[in-house]
């Protein structure tokens, strides 16, 4: 099985893939809300503290162990040291968990996708729209399924011409309409009906300046908890996938190159997730919108957003709501790629 194994043909389709596998849900959805309910600035710096620490031995210890190993991460342990084994059938339980949970939020991304192309973003707006939605029966179910049969077909087509390929094109697309939402976040302003006007770069402020004032020792150690939580989470670390990417990399690539630019990449994306959101959400919903909203972030305050712009809310909602469907598409591909391997690998 392994002189044929597949792999990633060049350096950049493997950092884009695994960049693919880190930048997700996470980031987009996750990320802001966790930026907002813990004060912004201070989260900020925690996490990237972090990042550069925790994050960067993390990622190289575990795509090293894949790219040494040639193995999925059930065996890769075992083959290190037997006594190790437990700790690879851990790595399989933890994305067996997160993959069902991680397509059901996809096909909610999917569904809000649709909504938006079709024009009817004024109704994903209304309260009581997105409980509605997901307390249906059928349409949740029909949305998650759709979305991981697009999973499956770019894993059947195997790691180059589904995962690199499929990443080649993604990632780039990705990185430019953050880019671009992030730059039109920054230019809005509102006006209240009170008189007050807020605009994207006092957002970006509220979003960016920490603020330390009064804060407890346990207020401290939540946020750093949540940062810590959301570093493993965004990275893909400690749950085999990264050992699963590395087996596919060959050995003659330069890791140290290839990890800086997937650690970049992912908290690149973050941080301007952050930017596309938290001073959108500041301008139309004032500062406590912005910590009010916790998970319901995107699917509940967002579309309030987009509609309070008319009709280019519309647009942009339908472009923001592409771009995390593509993000959540590439992790869930990740996921879906270590359990076809382990069990693959395994019973071939
Ligand atoms: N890193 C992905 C994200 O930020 O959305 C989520 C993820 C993918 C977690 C793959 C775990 C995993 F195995």
């Amino acid at each position: 099985m392994n002189e044929n194994r597949n792999s990633f043909k060049g350096s950049i389709g493997f950092v884009l893939a695994a960049a693919g596998s880190a930048v997700g849900l996470g980031n987009i959805w996750r990320f802001p809300y966790l930026a907002a309910k813990d004060g912004g600035g201070l989260f900020l710096v925690i996490y990237i503290v972090l990042a550069l620490t925790f994050g960067f031995t993390l990622l190289t210890t575990e795509i090293a162990i894949g790219r040494k190993t040639k193995q999925s991460p059930l065996t890769a342990y075992s083959k290190l040291k037997s006594k190790w084994k437990p700790l690879g059938i851990i790595a399989c339980i933890v994305p067996m968990m997160i993959f069902p949970y991680y397509v059901t939020i996809g096909g909610w991304v999917l569904k809000y996708l649709l909504v938006y192309i079709t024009g009817n973003g004024h109704a994903a707006a209304q309260d009581g729209y997105f409980s509605g939605f997901i307390g249906q029966t059928a349409e949740p179910i029909i949305m998650m399924l759709v979305f991981t049969i697009i999973v499956a077909f770019i894993i059947f087509r195997g790691v180059n011409s589904g995962i690199e390929s499929s990443s080649k094109i993604i990632m780039p697309l990705l990185i430019v309409l953050v880019l671009g939402v992030s730059v039109y976040s920054l230019t809005i302003s509102y006006t209240d009906i009170d008189g007050t006007t807020r605009t994207g770069l006092q957002g970006l402020g509220a979003y960016v300046i920490p603020n330390m004032k009064g804060i407890t020792v346990k207020q401290f150690c939540t946020v750093l908890m949540d940062a810590m939580g959301q570093l493993f989470y965004s990275l893909s670390v400690a749950m085999g996938i990264m050992i699963a990417y590395g087996s596919y990399v060959s050995d003659d690539a330069n890791l140290g190159k290839s990890i800086n630019q997937i650690e970049l990449f992912d908290t690149i994306v973050a941080f301007l997730a952050g930017v596309m959101i938290i001073p959108a959400v500041f301008v139309f919903m004032g500062r406590d919108g912005m910590t009010a909203s916790g998970p319901s972030l995107m699917f509940v305050s967002l579309p309030k957003v987009f509609d309070s712009m008319g009709f280019a809310g519309n647009v942009i909602g339908a472009i923001f709501f592409a771009m995390v469907f593509f993000a959540a598409l590439t992790s869930a591909v990740s996921i879906m790629e270590l359990l076809f391997q382990a069990l693959w690998m395994n019973l071939s």
